[in-house]
């Protein structure tokens, strides 16, 4: 083990292999040669100095309380993405141009008005619709599936728009789409057994089940309070946002049990109007979207 006599710098003396003077310092008996730096290394160190100089100047570089110096050339990392988002605005305006010019039908006869719709109508229906629709746009629970040709307030691009802009039942908005299925059995205007029959005839409707004399009842009830909106058939009527109720595809459930529940206390969706969040040429791409889907009308 070195003793600490050992440690202690001896005088500087030139080493005789090397011809380099040591620094005097010794471990264990091996002296350290104090041989200059290599030039290559020096004039890189002294180059990275004027370059780090060179930056701070030109370039935004100490950071102070809010903000950094910017720097003589102005260039911020946020002023390029602005630039570089006005310039893909600038290659996309010459189609937006048209988008907001053309009618919805003459948008979806040119194919590469359709496309670029399409596209768009896609990324704002994943910022704005999936949330409720689903990322497919296949719905759930009382969000409507949009991929069907089971529509509402009808699958036209004219009806979808009108949809989007105003809502569904959306209070601040007088155009709103609404119609209120009346609470047939909260406000009294049948009988528990006239209920019961109709939800009967409604099963018959889907070919369900059903107990056959109590749809027969229900027929006739159905005719006078439902028919109106649901049509004969119950074919439903998009003007008044009254669903099919003869095919298999349920907003509220197809069961006995949903059926009179929707009868006697309906439950009514609501979907917000878009028109002051989104502009007028995102509606229209969202439109055209939308009705791709594959239930478009
Ligand atoms: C004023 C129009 C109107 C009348 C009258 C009306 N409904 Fe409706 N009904 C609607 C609307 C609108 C909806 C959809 C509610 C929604 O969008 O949330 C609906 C929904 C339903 C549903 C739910 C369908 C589903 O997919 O889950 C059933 C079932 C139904 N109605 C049955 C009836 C029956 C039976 C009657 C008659 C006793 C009746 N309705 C009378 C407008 C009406
Ligand atoms: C807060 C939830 C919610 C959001 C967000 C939402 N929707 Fe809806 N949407 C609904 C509900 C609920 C209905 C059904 C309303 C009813 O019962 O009539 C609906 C209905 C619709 C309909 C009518 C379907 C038909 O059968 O007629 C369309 C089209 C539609 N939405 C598209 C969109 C698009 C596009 C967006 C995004 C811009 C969007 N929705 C965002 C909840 C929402």
């Amino acid at each position: 083990m070195a003793s600490e006599k050992d440690n202690k710098p001896a005088d500087r003396e030139v080493d005789k292999i090397s011809g380099t003077e040591t620094t005097g310092h010794v471990w264990d008996g091996i002296r350290e040669l104090d041989s200059p730096m290599p030039r290559w290394w020096l004039w890189t160190f002294y180059a990275t100095v004027v370059f780090a100089i060179g930056y701070v100047i030109a370039y935004p570089a100490i950071p102070l309380v809010t903000n950094a110096t910017t720097g003589l050339l102005g260039y911020s990392t946020r002023g390029e993405v602005a630039k570089q988002i006005a310039r893909a605005k600038q290659a996309q305006s010459g189609l937006l141009e048209q988008i907001s010019a053309k009618t919805l039908q003459d948008i979806r006869k040119d194919p590469e008005l359709f496309q670029f719709a399409v596209a768009g109508g896609a990324s704002a229906f994943r910022v704005n619709c999936v949330p409720c629709h689903g990322s497919g746009a296949q719905g759930g629970g009382i969000y409507p599936n949009l991929n069907d040709d089971d529509w509402l307030w009808g699958g036209s691009l004219d009806a979808i728009h009108t949809t989007l802009k105003h809502g569904i039942r959306f209070t601040a908005d007088e155009n709103t789409r609404t119609s209120e299925m009346p609470a047939f059995g909260r406000d009294e205007i049948l009988e528990s057994t006239e209920i019961n029959d109709t939800a009967e005839f409604v099963l018959k409707l889907s070919n369900q089940e059903h107990n056959a004399e109590a749809a027969a009842r229900g027929a006739t009830v159905y005719a006078d309070n439902c028919a109106a909106c649901h049509g004969d058939a119950g074919q439903g009527d998009p003007e008044q946002g009254a669903p099919n109720l003869a095919d298999a595809i349920w907003f509220y459930g197809g069961s006995k049990a949903e059926l009179v529940a929707q009868i006697s206390a309906p439950k009514l969706g609501m979907m917000p109007g878009w028109q002051n969040r989104l502009d007028e040429d995102t509606l229209k791409q969202l439109s055209i979207y939308v009705h791709s889907l594959g239930g478009g009308e």
